[in-house]
């Protein structure tokens, strides 16, 4: 099993570095390049396991790819009916966004198709997406009376509907607009608070019509979606490990190059300014929609906030590495309304409670989040990431400030979203890591 060693007490990164493609709009990018009339150039496309299940799926249903050259993937769209019948199951690993948003697209389909994944994803909750497919007229089952993976979809004629998602989530809403391009009619979804937005913003690139109110968005599906060129932006949740490593690490200035700043995912942002974290946002330009910035960020003082409601939402991933900064902070973090965190690739309540506990940091496990005392310095410890990569960068970015060694075990997990992490820390950390297994 690969693990990480860590050597604590890290000095602050310098000088400027890059992420790998935003993963959210890479999944996107693919699987509306598939569908599109002409070839779609996807640059900075994420070259992760998540997105090259993505990927095989639509190749197993007949798309054509060239790719990767270096981060650029061109995909021979198919056009919205040129899909055929997979000659096996569907498999999309560790990939949540894989496996909803490619049921909302097999829903249109008028064949069966399977869609399994590894131990993880086979225990995340499906009927949120079930449920409105099923409305549209397509037919799923699922395990566990239709909640868990594999899912079976037989698709066929949908009509458009108006659904009010019981919880905030950019993959439910996304596969209820994925399958509203083949339906007859209208779509709708309403939230109960904003997820993020890139489904609309790329519909928008490839000639949709999506009409937007605040918590409300509507798909009129205008027939053929039309090949665009699309320029991924950094992703800002791989940005995030090392914004909170500059900012708890001491003498740090690091500048982050080329990041995506949707205002949908800068949740995180508001929070570390908050806590007086020095985080400059450095505009560069928008593509496809998609704004990008340069983030400078360098030591700071932090101190405890209280964090929930609307915008748990647009910083749900970056949960974990929030932890780490509120356990470096002085007095009490308390973040609530984050009970979508219980059903992430890991139960990320309990497993950063478990994990930054081991490290000494004082956490109080809520049913919907978690109360961190911070202040004290960490310790270095023998962790498990729980196959979470999120949970596996988030402790090594914790290892790096604290005192002694740490050791995250199970760490291959990174690269479902984070390739080339180790060695970005490497160049950073000259000596820090050891990589083992
Ligand atoms: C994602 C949506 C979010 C997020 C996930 C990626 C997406 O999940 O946590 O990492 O690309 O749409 P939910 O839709 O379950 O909130």
């Amino acid at each position: 099993m690969e693990q990480l060693r860590i050597k604590g007490g890290a000095r602050g990164p310098h000088g400027a570095i890059a992420v790998p493609g935003d993963k959210s709009i890479s999944h996107r990018a693919i699987i509306l390049g598939g569908l599109a009339e002409g070839v779609t150039e996807v640059s900075g496309c994420l070259r992760s396991e998540d997105c090259q299940r993505t990927l095989g799926a639509l190749r197993a249903l007949g798309v054509e790819a060239d790719g990767w050259e270096g981060d650029l993937l061109r995909i021979y769209g198919k056009g919205l009916r040129g899909l055929r019948e997979a000659a096996d199951t569907l498999d999309c690993g560790n990939s949540g966004t894989t496996i909803r948003l490619l049921a909302g697209v097999l829903a249109g389909q008028p064949f069966l198709s399977v869609l399994t994944g590894d131990a993880s994803l086979r225990r995340r909750p499906m009927d949120r997406i079930i449920r409105p497919l099923t409305q549209m007229g397509a037919e799923i089952w699922g395990r566990a009376h239709d909640t868990l993976p594999p899912l079976a979809v037989r698709g066929g004629s949908l009509i458009g509907v108006t659904y009010r998602c019981p919880v905030p989530s950019a993959q439910v809403k996304s596969a209820i607009l994925l399958a509203g391009l083949f339906a007859e009619g209208p779509t709708t979804v309403i939230e109960p608070a904003a997820s993020r937005d890139h489904t609309e913003r790329m519909l928008t690139a490839y000639g949709q019509r999506v009409e937007r109110r605040e918590r409300e968005v509507t798909l009129i599906p205008a027939g053929t979606l039309h090949a665009t060129p699309i320029s991924v932006p950094g992703d800002f949740s791989s940005a995030a490990f090392l914004l909170v490593a500059g900012l708890i690490l001491p003498d740090s200035d690091l500048t982050i190059e080329g990041v995506g700043v949707n205002p949908t995912r800068t949740g995180l942002l508001e929070v570390l300014q908050a806590m007086g974290g020095k985080v400059q946002v450095l505009p560069v330009d928008e593509k496809i929609g998609e704004p990008r910035a340069h983030l400078r960020v360098r030591a700071s003082r932090l101190r405890g906030v209280t964090v929930g409601g609307d915008l748990i939402p647009r910083l749900i991933d970056e949960i974990p590495v929030l932890a780490v900064a509120a356990a470096c902070a002085e007095g009490k973090t308390i973040i609530r309304d984050a009970t979508e965190l219980r059903v992430k690739e890991s139960d990320r309540i309990r497993t950063i409670a478990g994990e930054l506990g081991r490290m000494g940091v004082r956490l109080e496990e809520l049913p919907d989040g978690l109360i961190i005392h911070g202040g004290r310095r960490l310790q270095g410890a023998r962790c498990e990431s729980h196959g979470d990569h999120r949970v596996a960068m988030a402790l090594t970015v914790a290892g790096l400030q604290a005192e002694g060694e740490t050791i995250v075990l199970d760490t291959a997990c990174i690269r479902t979203s984070f390739p080339g992490f180790v060695e970005t820390l490497e160049r950073l950390f000259p000596d820090a890591l050891e990589r083992r297994g």
